[in-house]
């Protein structure tokens, strides 16, 4: 979804970039062939704090500065970049509205969203998508045959694209497109096998879970929980009375698995399923038809060893890994790292493929 594309499509090639709350993230991608060629990534992990605040971007010139080195450092050259925002800096809503013409549209949908979005109009870059027709023109057709149409409608603060600008053009990017980062899960998770069946996307990263879920390609759902990885080692840390970064490697090596931090990481895993529960109960009930089948994990946190069987027992829903590389073509040898690192690079790669579908 091009939603804020200032260049329009046809790119060559392109680095995906996603500015987490504990790491900022770039993939690099040919886009010259139908299936999108894997170049390079880079990971920039942040040792302390955090970058990202609930809704703005702080210490936006030292964001550059790392992005700029790890752009060099892994040797990614190309200048062309997508960035993906937190849904937190986003505004989504579903709405139903009668039956308008084409011409009518916008003014009806802008009347809209001044019900859900709290600032003014002018200060916000709006978007819309029809829903349950991947095609405009064709939902414009089949509106005549309903009373109603369902949109899904999505901004962006103006001031939030601005900073993204200014990010880029210090890291010496010229930013193509910016995108709400559940756009970018769902362009490289929902392959032609997901998109048969109703899917949760759980992407657990430092500070915030991201819930979403997905039908027939299209998002249905979305919540932001303030629930992540960062909550494990603070527990952790204070728990034992050590370090937060021996705190993070004691999470990271034994997880649920070690007998000395399980019970302080019980409680936190407690609340994702707890509100994964609740999206999955409210969701199943308004579309008793199309239930939610499968929960696709991703984001660092979903790494946790002996997360996925909580989980699973919590929710009795079949859990998969979510696999963010389905339309990426890469060398057999590259393999084990991209793998290793896929969870936290979702957003990435999905965004580097924006302006693809
Ligand atoms: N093997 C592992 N076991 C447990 N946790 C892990 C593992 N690897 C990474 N993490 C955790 O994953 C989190 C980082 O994940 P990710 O990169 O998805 O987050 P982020 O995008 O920076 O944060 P957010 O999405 O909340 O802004 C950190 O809390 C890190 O400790
Ligand atoms: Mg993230």
């Amino acid at each position: 979804m091009g939603l804020f594309d200032f260049m329009g499509t046809g790119k060559s090639e392109a680095v995906g970039v996603d500015i987490g709350t504990s790491s900022i993230k770039a993939v690099h991608l040919d886009l010259r062939k139908a299936r999108p060629i894997f170049k390079n990534f880079a990971i920039a992990r942040l040792k302390k704090g955090s970058i990202q605040t609930s809704n703005r971007i702080i210490a936006g010139k030292q964001i550059s500065k790392i992005l700029s080195f790890s752009l060099n450092k892994s040797q990614i050259k190309c200048r062309t970049a997508s960035f993906s925002v937190p849904n937190f800096s986003s505004f989504i809503s579903f709405v139903t509205i009668p039956k308008v013409t084409e011409e009518q549209l916008s003014s009806k949908l802008e009347e809209e969203a001044r019900k859900f979005i709290p600032v003014p109009l002018s200060e916000v870059s709006l978007g819309w998508e029809i829903i349950k027709d991947y095609n405009k023109k064709r939902a414009m057709e089949m509106k005549s045959k309903k009373d109603t149409m369902k949109i899904l409608l999505m901004a962006i603060a103006n001031d939030t694209i601005k900073k993204y600008e200014t990010i880029a053009k210090k890291s010496n990017l010229n930013l193509q497109s910016i995108e709400a980062e559940n756009f970018s899960l769902i362009r490289c998770l929902i392959d032609k096998e997901n998109k048969k069946k109703t899917t949760l996307i759980l992407d657990i990263g430092s500070r915030i879970c991201n819930i979403l879920v997905v039908y027939n390609g299209f998002l249905r759902g979305t919540r932001n929980v303030d629930v992540g990885g960062g909550d494990i080692s603070n527990a952790i840390s204070r728990a034992l009375n050590i370090d937060l970064l021996r705190a993070e490697e004691m999470k990271k090596q034994g997880g649920l698995q070690d007998s000395r931090i399980k019970d302080l990481i019980l409680p936190i895993i407690g609340r994702i399923s707890q509100e994964t529960k609740r999206m999955q109960e409210t969701y199943n009930s308004k579309n008793p038809n199309s239930p939610i089948e499968q929960i696709l994990l991703v984001g660092g946190t979903s790494k946790l060893k002996g997360f996925k069987e909580v989980l699973a027992k919590d929710l009795n829903i079949p859990i998969f890994d979510g696999d963010p590389w389905t339309r990426v073509k890469f060398d057999k040898e590259q393999e084990a790292i991209l793998r290793d690192h896929q969870d936290e690079l979702a957003v990435a790669i999905g965004v580097a493929m924006n302006g693809l579908d």
